[in-house]
């Protein structure tokens, strides 16, 4: 799969997070401040059921757990953490990736992959990571947006 097939998906991904239902007050993305949205280049489809976790740096030796959760059919995670848990700072995203190809009869090269960002370092804002999968290698990209205001 290339970049650009990426860049399709996953502005797909994008466009379903904001197509979530909008409350009385307009405000429909606050459902999704981050998004995840994960595939498998080996066999160019979603991959469902990576579980991730989420972690805030606490100080330079500690993080502490704030989210986790799986991806569905799609390869998408949604409501993963709310705005009110989503605050400035920085963030470690975990993959599980090794179950992944575990499950799908692969031993992959990777424990796991992370993704490390800081958050809202210049305003508020939404976020979908994209993660690519194969075995021996993986490609994230960042989708950064100002949130709905
Ligand atoms: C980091 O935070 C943890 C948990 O609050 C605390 O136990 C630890 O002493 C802190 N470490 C440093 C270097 O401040």
């Amino acid at each position: 799969m290339d970049s650009s097939l990426l860049s399709v998906l996953l502005a797909a991904a994008v466009l379903l997070c904001s197509a979530a239902p909008v409350d009385r007050h307009g405000e429909s993305d606050t459902h999704c401040p981050l998004m995840v949205k994960i595939l498998d280049a080996v066999k160019g489809v979603p991959a469902g059921a990576v579980t991730l976790s989420v972690s805030r740096r606490v100080n330079e030796t500690t993080w502490a757990q704030v989210a986790s959760g799986m991806t569905d059919l799609t390869g998408e995670v949604h409501n993963l953490i709310s705005d009110q848990d989503f605050q400035s700072g920085v963030y470690r995203v975990e993959f599980d990736t090794k179950a992944y190809w575990k499950s799908q009869g692969t031993t992959p090269f990777h424990e796991t992959a992370e993704v490390v960002f800081e958050a809202h370092a210049e305003g508020h804002r939404h976020y979908t990571l994209a993660l690519l999968l194969s075995p021996f290698s993986y490609t994230t990209t960042a989708v950064v947006m100002k949130a709905h205001e």
